[in-house]
């Protein structure tokens, strides 16, 4: 059975109002992109697929896969303007998979448990996103702001990367939300497996730490989780 992760680098970062894209920040001395490479580098990840920006290729191809030695980085592709369109084009690359792992470039905790947590969940359920239950009580709002629903915080969780999946099942659900017109609006990849094909998406646990670095506040916590890991 063939594992290939696709890694998504292809964000400009917008909530982080910085100069440099968030995935190339240093944290600890490192680009925040190299932790989760490093993290497949040593799984049983057979081959990574990188989709970034189209003028960040040669970046990422020197600065990062060759200065690291990221031997499983066997393509690095342009994404596309919204998540999904880079999802695509890293599923497109893909060669010959049986399972396909997508993850956030932006997510530098990933682990080895982690994935191997989802290797064991998608050879089961063909569908799985780690996630972790949420520890505050969320509300569902009207357009208004005003609390319209408090689900039940046991069945709320958090939605993380990576989202794993049998390869022609994420697949036709990809080749499916291409065809739409209009595009509905998706933010993961579990959606377009729900959505479009009504496919029960397994969620497994793992980890709080397993953040994505999305505000300037993220970067504090980021350094004092790598700092602990040392
Ligand atoms: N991503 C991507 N292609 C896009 C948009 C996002 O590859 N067109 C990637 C990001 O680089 C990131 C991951 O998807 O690793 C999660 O997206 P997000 O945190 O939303 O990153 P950005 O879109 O870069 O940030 P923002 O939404 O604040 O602009
Ligand atoms: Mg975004």
């Amino acid at each position: 059975m063939k594992h290939t992760a696709i890694v998504l680098a292809a964000g400009k970062g917008s909530r982080m109002n910085s100069e440099i894209p968030k995935q190339y920040m240093e944290v600890d001395g490192k680009p925040v992109l190299y932790y989760s490479l490093a993290a497949l580098e040593t799984s049983f990840i057979e081959e990574v697929i990188l989709v970034t920006g189209a003028d960040q290729i040669s970046y990422c191809q020197t600065e990062i896969v060759e200065k690291y030695n990221f031997t499983k980085v066997r393509k690095i592709v342009a994404g596309g303007s919204e998540r999904y369109l880079s999802v695509y084009q890293g599923l497109q690359a893909c060669e010959d998979t049986d399972y396909v792992y997508i993850h956030d470039g932006a997510r530098p905790f990933l682990t080895n448990q982690i994935l191997e947590t989802a290797k064991a969940c998608v050879e089961k359920h063909q569908a799985c996103a780690a996630g972790m239950p949420v520890k505050d009580t969320i509300k569902i709002v009207d357009a208004d702001g005003f609390a319209v629903q408090t689900p039940q915080r046991s069945l709320v969780w958090q939605v993380q990367t990576p989202q794993v999946f049998d390869y022609s099942l994420v697949r036709r659900a990809y080749d499916k939300l291409l065809q739409m017109n209009p595009i509905p609006i998706v933010t993961d990849d579990t959606m377009v497996v729900e959505s479009m094909l009504q496919a029960p998406v397994k969620m497994f646990e793992a980890s709080y730490e397993n953040i994505k670095i999305t505000t300037p506040e993220d970067l504090p916590v980021a350094e004092a989780f790598l700092r602990k890991i040392k």
